[in-house]
């Protein structure tokens, strides 16, 4: 990274502010809020030299919403030198000559800090900050990535991507997520830049003894989050950011997917047949291919005849409807959408006042302002026809947006968003796109489906994404390889505010094989999202179709899923109040061990089940790491001594799994879609063990698909 770099200078004024303080050097203009006694923001920008405080960024954020904290006592000190904001947890000292904030804990321990040489300033694209790298120090999160867990020694550009084929070294992705957590060993911190446009972190790799984020526009405006436990750090992140609200129960089952089930009797086909298999599946999803030549919101007349219809008897065997949506609007004079949409001004236009053009799926498209509050409105209305035939859940796709035919694969920069005369370009809200298509699709469930809660998927987003959509991991290959690497991904992801994720099982790209396909139907059964998914042109990959005893095992594990669902859902809801991810890196519940810090190929679901998948072919066997304590072998029911490591049986039929002591996991019934059989614990899990004297687990439990959840009432 060349480091072409102009440091913030010397403070020349200095005010106090109800949460802070602001102060002005001759070029910038910097404010320090305490919104609550382990958060702190900081924002700087160039000089306007009337302003005594800093007007609010010029766009608003799409990712936090807590907007309106009231602000905290915070005790202030001044001295000639520096100026020391006391809060209840933490102590923020501001050096003036030159200006460097170090954040302190109250018994004097630095926790994060702006280099001496650096600090806060600005590169040749926009505002930066430069802080230390203790030894030791490692970083998780980032939303959306490939590679491992720990990020400590890269680079990545944060800039939502439509990445064909991802490697461990693909640099952006579908979703960007500027949030990080510091963890240093004994104490965590969280820094969340909150900026749309395009982010780059640089965590160490040009200097080991620095790191760097720097954002776009004229502003620098990131959250300090005090920790001091990873778990601390991404609550949090989660109170500033919003939570997932809970999706309907079904969400949890099986959901089947391909690149596209079409013409409708396909459809019955797949649903006929898992029922005939007696294999558990709440979903099927309809790809591109049930529209009529891609136009969004239409039904193909030959292919798909009779949606409705079609709909109901899938109904009737269990099944909901889940239909893909692009942003992408045809260019075509005789599409209601398209003539709607331009008679609506709702597409994006370009400074000249011409509108973005490019090519997606359907061929040219236009793209909707979804910034605008009337095109999401007018997008929401264009729903009913989905609904009204029965649609349940919607899967927001193409939407960093990717566009096929231009250079840098998305929008034009230029190209503008936004109400009449406070227009914003593209490039400084790029990332947050999808989060306002999400918005609009929001909207269309409140307004046509009063009551019953939002089911969807989102391939892009930005911060805050976790309170509109379930992200899964984009175009994934039938490669071991990612089975393995979808794992990091969805730690960080819920690391980062996501705990509704997961990726494509079986892989989308190339052919599966039946192997690849039982090893990840069996690690599907852990994680949040659990969809098969694959492309066009690959081979069928629904469980049903594979020999045996493939087809058996996989069964067994769809079945399991379903009796862990109470489980899942009690995880799902205590992500849905208070953040917390639902699959954990083992650091995350085991933080004070360091052999955990950089484990990524085993994880928690929840506190007590610990999971290792198989990830190469022909294994029968894998290392496990299992911590301090005693687990129990889920299959055996074995107990097993922990703090080393074990070589675990793991034939075919069997994903090494513990379950920890003191855990009491309650299972529910098998059946072949939720709400097929009224809910009972068939069996609790108990695991009692020498070192714990109890254990204890709250079920959580509601209609799991009305709204009535809000207001506290259970069935
Ligand atoms: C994109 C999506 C993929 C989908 C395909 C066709 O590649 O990521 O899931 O099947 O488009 O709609």
């Amino acid at each position: 990274m060349e480091k072409s770099f102009k440091s913030i200078g010397v403070a020349e004024q200095l005010v106090r502010t109800a949460t802070g303080i602001f102060l002005r050097t001759q070029t910038e203009e910097l404010e320090i809020s305490v919104l609550e006694d382990d958060l702190v923001r900081v924002t700087m920008r160039k000089s306007h030299p009337h302003a005594m405080t800093l007007p609010d960024s010029e766009i608003p954020s799409c990712a936090v919403v807590k907007r309106d904290l009231p602000g905290v006592n915070v005790k202030i000190t001044e001295s000639p030198l520096d100026i020391n904001i006391i809060t209840g947890k933490i102590r923020v000292h501001i050096s003036r000559s030159p200006v460097r904030i170090g954040f302190y804990q109250l018994n004097g321990i630095p926790v994060c800090l702006d280099t001496a040489a650096s600090g806060m300033g600005w590169m040749k694209d926009g505002p930066a900050c430069f802080k230390t790298i203790p030894a030791g120090t490692r970083f998780y999160g980032f939303g959306e990535r490939t590679g491992y867990l720990d990020k400590r020694g890269t680079t990545m550009t944060l800039w939502n991507t439509d990445t064909i084929l991802h490697t461990p070294s693909t640099d952006s992705l579908y979703v960007s997520i500027p949030f990080f957590i510091g963890f240093c060993g004994n104490y965590a911190y969280g820094i969340f830049l909150d900026n749309p446009g395009k982010c780059v972190f640089d965590m160490g790799k040009t200097s080991s003894a620095e790191y760097m984020f720097q954002g776009t526009g004229e502003i620098l405006d990131y959250y300090f989050f005090a920790g001091p436990e990873i778990k601390d750090v991404v609550e949090q992140y989660a109170k500033l950011t919003g939570t997932m609200e809970l999706p309907p129960l079904w969400a949890l089952g099986y959901h089947q997917s391909r690149y596209s089930y079409s013409p409708q009797d396909d459809v019955e086909d797949v649903a006929r047949s898992f029922r005939e298999h007696d294999i558990p599946c709440d979903a099927i999803y309809l790809d591109i291919h049930y529209m009529d030549g891609c136009r969004v919101f239409t039904f193909d007349q030959e292919a798909f005849p009779d949606p409705s219809g079609l709909i109901a008897r899938l109904k009737s065997m269990g099944f909901k409807v889940v239909t893909i949506i692009d942003p992408g609007v045809k260019i075509d004079p005789k599409y209601k959408i398209y003539k709607d949409g331009l008679k609506k001004n709702c597409f994006v236009k370009l400074p000249d006042g011409n509108l973005f053009e490019a090519e997606v799926w359907p061929g040219q498209v236009v793209f909707p302002d979804f910034f605008k509050e009337k095109t999401r409105t007018w997008w929401a209305e264009n729903h009913k026809i989905l609904f009204d035939a029965g649609v349940q859940g919607i899967w927001n796709d193409m939407n960093e947006p990717s566009c096929f035919s231009t250079e840098s694969g998305t929008m034009d920069l230029e190209a503008l968003h936004g109400e009449l005369g406070a227009e914003v370009s593209h490039a400084k809200i790029h990332n947050a796109y999808a989060n306002y298509m999400n918005e609009a699709t929001r909207e269309a469930f409140r307004t046509l489906l009063p009551g019953t809660r939002p089911f969807m998927v989102t391939r892009a987003g930005y911060s805050g994404i976790q309170r509109l959509a379930c992200v899964w991991t984009g175009d994934n290959a039938s490669w071991w390889e990612h089975l393995l690497m979808s794992v990091p991904m969805c730690l960080n992801m819920g690391l980062s505010g996501l705990p509704f994720t997961g990726a494509d099982v079986g892989g989308f790209l190339y052919d599966t094989d039946p192997e690849l396909l039982t090893r990840w139907t069996q690690l599907g059964t852990f994680i949040p999202f659990f969809r098969n998914h694959s492309a066009v042109d690959t081979c069928r990959q629904e469980p049903y179709m594979l020999d045996e005893p493939y087809k058996s095992i996989c069964r067994d594990f769809i079945k399991l899923r379903y009796r862990l669902i109470p489980y899942i859902y009690t995880m799902m809801h205590k992500a849905a109040t208070s953040g917390t991810p639902i699959m954990r890196p083992l650091v995350f519940e085991f933080p004070e061990d360091p052999k955990t810090h950089g484990i990524f190929d085993q994880f928690m679901l929840g506190p007590d089940i610990m999971v290792a998948p198989v990830y190469q072919p022909e294994t029968q066997c894998r290392t496990v790491y299992l911590p301090d304590g005693e687990w129990f072998d889920l299959y055996t029911g074995n107990v097993i001594t922990g703090n080393r490591y074990i070589l675990a049986e793991s034939p075919l039929d069997r994903i090494p799994v513990f379950l920890k002591e003191g855990a009491v996991i309650p299972m529910g019934r098998e059946m072949s879609f939720v709400g097929e059989l009224q809910q009972v614990l068939k069996t609790i899990d108990i695991c009692p063990s020498r070192n714990a004297r109890s254990g204890r687990f709250s079920l959580y439990v509601d209609d799991g698909e009305t709204e009535q959840y809000r207001a506290g009432s259970s069935p």
